[in-house]
């Protein structure tokens, strides 16, 4: 049977989800797994293909906005101003949760974590079906989001199927913001809109660094997340490149954006030097890094500045276990 379903069977998509499976969904972020938001089996079975513990909340997509407040409870008028401003689009707020959204797909949580994707399918599709779509990344627990079907079907060993929208266009999850409280947002995971972005679309006090100890869960917070398999190390420059390169002596993919690195490893790949389009490859590159026969991945750091910082916190997490120490300053 064919796994991957084409761009002209929205209808088939629907069907299957409507039956109760969980398929893989473009949006423009990455690709995500989904199911319809009312059927429990299906959405528990999100969990249980992800690996993901029961308690980890799902993001709600809609295809509407006037559908915020059916699902959502006390939106602050900041929020209205953002959802205009930035849906569909790569943001996702969090909010009360209505009698419409079930305990299953908020991991038990009173709150619930809402979004509009800006892909044609995934707005067509969430349209067809008539009800919202749960949807994680389409990856095992901690694993690298997938950002072409092709990643999808692998990360799940062919068990679901992909509607297929090609390559995701930002290629980093969305930001999400705690909109739960009427006169202070919170950033709870930086993405490819920015706290800069944020704080000029609205007045609204922004709270900028989540440490999460009593806030809402965000799984994509925890330390290591969106991780390679082999050992992953971030360097500043060319003496740092170089002390690491001493102290380990197996073989390495290297991904680098200054030219002094150009021929430095047998195998490297130069990533894009403006933040959207290092976004869109980055998790592209860390596959094929992973997949390859070196025995380490090394990553040039990118500017410390604020449009580099969805991309900077994807990067910490990605070498967490290896080199967590250089991200003082702009995380
Ligand atoms: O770009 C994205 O956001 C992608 C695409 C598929 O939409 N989705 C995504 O989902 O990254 P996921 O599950 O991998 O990450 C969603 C994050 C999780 O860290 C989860 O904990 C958080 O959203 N989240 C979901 N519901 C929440 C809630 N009620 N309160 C706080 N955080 C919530
Ligand atoms: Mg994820």
């Amino acid at each position: 049977m064919d796994l991957f379903i084409s761009q002209n069977d929205i209808a088939l998509a629907a069907q299957y989800l409507l039956a109760g499976e969980v398929i893989g969904i473009p949006t423009e972020t990455v690709y995500g797994l989904a199911a319809d938001i009312t059927n429990e089996s299906a959405v528990k079975n999100i969990f249980k293909l992800k690996g993901r513990p029961l308690s980890h909340p799902l993001i709600v997509h809609i295809a509407d906005i006037n559908d915020l407040s059916r699902y959502a409870l006390n939106i602050p008028p900041y929020a209205y101003q953002l959802a205009h401003l930035f849906w569909p689009g790569p943001l996702t707020m969090v909010f009360q949760k209505s009698n419409e959204v079930g305990h299953w797909v908020t991991g038990n949580q009173e709150t619930v974590a809402l979004r509009m994707p800006n892909h044609p399918l995934a707005l067509a599709l969430i349209k067809q079906v008539g009800k919202p779509l749960a949807a994680p990344s389409a990856n095992r627990f901690g694993r690298i989001s997938p950002t072409i079907a092709e990643h999808v079907i692998q990360e799940f060993n062919a068990a679901i199927k992909v509607l297929d929208g090609g390559p995701c266009g930002v290629g980093i999850e969305s930001t999400i913001i705690d909109a739960t409280k009427a006169d202070e947002c919170r950033v709870l995971r930086p993405g490819m809109i920015t706290l800069q972005e944020l704080k000029k679309a609205i007045n609204t006090k922004i709270v900028d660094k989540n440490h999460n100890e009593t806030g809402p869960k965000v799984s994509g917070s925890l330390k290591s997340h969106y991780a390679p398999l082999k050992p992953t190390w971030v360097f500043k420059n060319m003496p740092e490149y170089d002390s690491m390169r001493q102290n380990f002596s197996g073989s390495c993919y290297l991904l680098y954006l200054s030219e002094a690195f150009k021929n430095k490893e047998e195998q490297s790949l130069r990533m894009p030097s403006l933040p959207k389009e290092y976004a869109k490859s980055l998790y592209h590159a860390l596959r094929q890094a992973d997949d390859s026969n070196k025995d380490m991945i090394a990553i040039e750091l990118p500017p410390e500045s604020g449009e580099w910082v969805g991309i900077l916190d994807r990067l910490q997490k990605s070498s967490y276990t290896t080199h967590s120490q250089l991200f003082s300053k702009v995380l």
